[in-house]
């Protein structure tokens, strides 16, 4: 595995890529790896002939009070498991390397990224659509692949990719869990062990709100009001919101329309976020 640090090395080890017939594949990351990492450098090892993996903790898409100083870091684990995974390219630049001093250019989608996070993270979908363009314009890779553990913004990237005609396949990966149901997030590192304990019950409820959504057991409102309050009672956490969405993560307010059961919980230093899908028919996929 290579690691290079600027968008010029990334262009020439891609390019030579190129030149030899292969399909490039992109897994942007923010590091800190787990098996949803993992799993998604597989996916892109699987479709393509030259997987880049980037690593990047992108400032633009942090608010004024996150959590961008102490987001968790480990390079040298991070390059012993990309490294495992058989990746051919990693690109970890510095921050100096990816945004000029006075860069007052940004992406901004503004339906997909309004509700959900959008509202309560204001300025992160923009950060997340201007440097996965970023991404997309240094690599020019054939695919990229994004988990459905972040929903809103694999379908904002859908949506970006639809109507800015970027040349890009994006294929979404399956959300992968502890054994327990809590979705892997580096994040979850910050749970101390009582709140680890209590984390999978996010996930459990949203299981139960999707099968009384599915089974039409009344109300959208009064669901996500049982689900989000079931949610605070089961984990000691407070609710950042519970919603029923469509594929375009818009609110629905009947049962039969809802595709997902999606939520953010703060919990302890950290805020989680899952959802649950429900399939066309109703079942829960
Ligand atoms: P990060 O949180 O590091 O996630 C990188 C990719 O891993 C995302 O596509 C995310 O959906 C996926 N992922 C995280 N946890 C997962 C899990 N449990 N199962 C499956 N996939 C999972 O998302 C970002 O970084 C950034 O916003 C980024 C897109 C890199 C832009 O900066």
């Amino acid at each position: 595995m290579k690691v290079v640090r600027t968008p010029g090395e990334v262009r020439e080890q891609v390019s030579a890529a190129r030149s030899r017939g292969t399909a490039i594949g992109l897994v942007p990351t923010m590091g800190y790896f787990h098996e949803g990492h993992l799993s998604l450098m597989r996916l892109a090892r699987q479709e393509s002939g030259f997987c880049v993996v980037s690593l990047f903790v992108n400032p633009t898409q942090f608010g004024p009070g996150e959590d961008l100083a102490s987001y968790p870091r480990d390079f040298d684990r991070d390059l012993e498991l990309a490294g495992r995974e058989g990746v051919d390219l990693l690109f970890a630049p510095e921050a100096a390397a990816m945004y000029q001093p006075g860069a007052s250019t940004y992406v901004e989608e503004t339906s997909v990224s309004r509700g959900l996070c959008g509202k309560s993270r204001p300025g992160h979908f923009r950060g997340v659509a201007t440097v996965v363009t970023k991404l997309f314009n240094i690599v020019a890779p054939d695919l990229a692949i994004f988990g459905r553990k972040d929903l809103q913004q694999l379908m904002l990237i859908r949506r970006m990719v639809r109507d800015l005609d970027l040349p890009v396949r994006i294929i979404a990966a399956p959300i992968v869990r502890e054994p327990d149901g809590l979705a892997l997030s580096s994040r979850n590192v910050y749970l101390s062990p009582a709140e680890r304990e209590k984390a999978p019950r996010f996930h459990l409820s949203l299981l139960e709100g999707a099968r009384d959504m599915t089974g039409a057991k009344g109300e959208v409102a009064q669901i996500l009001k049982d689900t989000a309050r079931r949610i605070e009672e089961r984990t000691g956490g407070t609710i950042d919101f519970v919603s029923a969405v469509d594929e375009d993560m818009q609110e629905v307010s009947r049962p039969e329309d809802c595709r997902y059961l999606a939520g953010a919980l703060f919990l302890g230093r950290a805020r989680l976020i899952d959802n649950v899908r429900i399939g066309a028919a109703g079942e829960l996929d």
